[in-house]
């Protein structure tokens, strides 16, 4: 298949252009580049030694030169993956999340039906479920209370999309809720480096491992969880991955909408979390107890056998080594 992945040098992105090259796939990359870097194509083919893939530098918004990226390519399907991802960021500057996230969208849904493609993966994420009563969370929790503008945009765009197919039964839609993606590309190519101070924790830890942040602020050990400390449900990033080749080969056969958790449906907290980095990498990330973060829930995890059963996917790599791949890409870095 030929397949548009926007935002495909993210860290999501990239790690999808993989696993989709390896199952042969021809792979068009859009991305602004803002909030990733060039270089990562490169490693992408050094990963794959495949030379069936373009890049094109541009703004999905771009409304005409998106025209002519879908003419000059034979496009079957989309992975939308381009948009602003920072829940803190996206509360000081709503605006700007709500017209990149929605007009980017829906700028690229009018290319799509221009051109009659019909099949689309949209990259949502577990916030939609807001602050859920509990967990396990299965795909028919409530959506939409959300807690911030980010989780809105994608909460919004979930809504377009469902709308979108009732006005035209020929589409064939996957949304994929991610919980916590963490770990690296076993190669150490390719992984997660914001710049900047991390907002997300593993981010953080490397950060701190790396000697480029003093310790690590672990937020509230009040919580109801086993050792006071926040749970959520972390999938390493190669896992998350193939889930999105997965639900390439459901939505290739069948139309509708189609909803995903990819999780692992394991919970871990924070202190787990760091006790496992220290173990398997051999360190000693220094850390101290501070304030809650507002906005935070005692736990988050995922009930992922929808996805197993649909899909007949389910997340194999264990916390060892996400823990592990992600310093490991860490290190090489640097
Ligand atoms: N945490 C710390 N210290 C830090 C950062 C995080 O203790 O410096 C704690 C948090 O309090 C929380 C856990 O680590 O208990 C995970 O926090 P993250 O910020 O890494 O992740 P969140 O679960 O808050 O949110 C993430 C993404 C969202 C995504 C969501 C899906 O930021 O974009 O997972 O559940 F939607």
């Amino acid at each position: 298949m030929k397949i548009l992945v926007t935002g495909g040098l993210g860290f999501i992105g990239s790690h999808t252009c993989v696993e989709l090259l390896e199952k042969n796939n021809e792979v068009i990359i859009v991305d602004n580049l803002n909030n990733s870097k060039e270089s990562v194509f490169d490693k992408i083919k050094q990963i794959t030694k495949k030379d069936n893939l373009k890049l094109y530098i541009e703004d999905v918004r771009n409304e005409e030169n998106m025209d002519k990226i879908f003419s000059e390519n034979d496009i079957d399907c989309v992975i939308h993956f381009a948009g602003y991802k920072a829940v803190g960021e996206s509360v000081r500057e709503p605006i700007m999340y709500y017209e990149n996230n929605l007009c980017s969208t829906i700028s690229l849904i009018k290319i799509m039906k221009k051109h009659n493609v019909k099949k689309i993966i949209f990259s949502s994420t577990a916030t939609v479920y807001g602050e859920p009563e509990s967990s396990p969370i299965s795909e028919d929790f409530p959506t939409g209370k959300t807690t911030n503008p980010y989780a809105t945009t994608k909460f919004m765009i979930e809504t377009i999309l469902n709308d979108l197919y009732k006005s035209d039964n020929e589409w064939s839609i996957a949304i994929l809720r991610y919980f916590n993606p963490i770990g690296a590309h076993k190669s150490g190519l390719i992984g997660e480096n914001p710049n900047g101070i991390p907002n997300n924790l593993m981010p953080y830890i490397l950060k701190v491992a790396a000697g480029e942040l003093p310790k690590l602020n672990v937020f509230g050990n009040d919580y109801k969880t086993h050792d006071g400390t926040g749970v959520r449900d972390y999938i390493h990033v190669v896992d998350l991955a193939i889930g999105h080749v997965k639900a390439i080969d459901k939505i290739a056969n069948e139309t509708g909408v189609k909803i995903y958790n990819l999780g692992t449906g394991i919970g871990y907290s924070v202190l787990d979390i760091v006790n496992t980095f220290n173990k398997v990498n051999s360190l000693n990330i220094p850390y101290e107890i501070t304030a809650r973060r507002p906005g935070d829930v005692d736990e988050v995890f995922s009930n992922p056998q929808k996805a197993k059963i649909e899909l007949g996917w389910e997340a194999k790599m264990n916390i060892e080594e996400m823990c592990r791949d992600s310093w490991n890409f860490k290190k090489n870095n640097m």
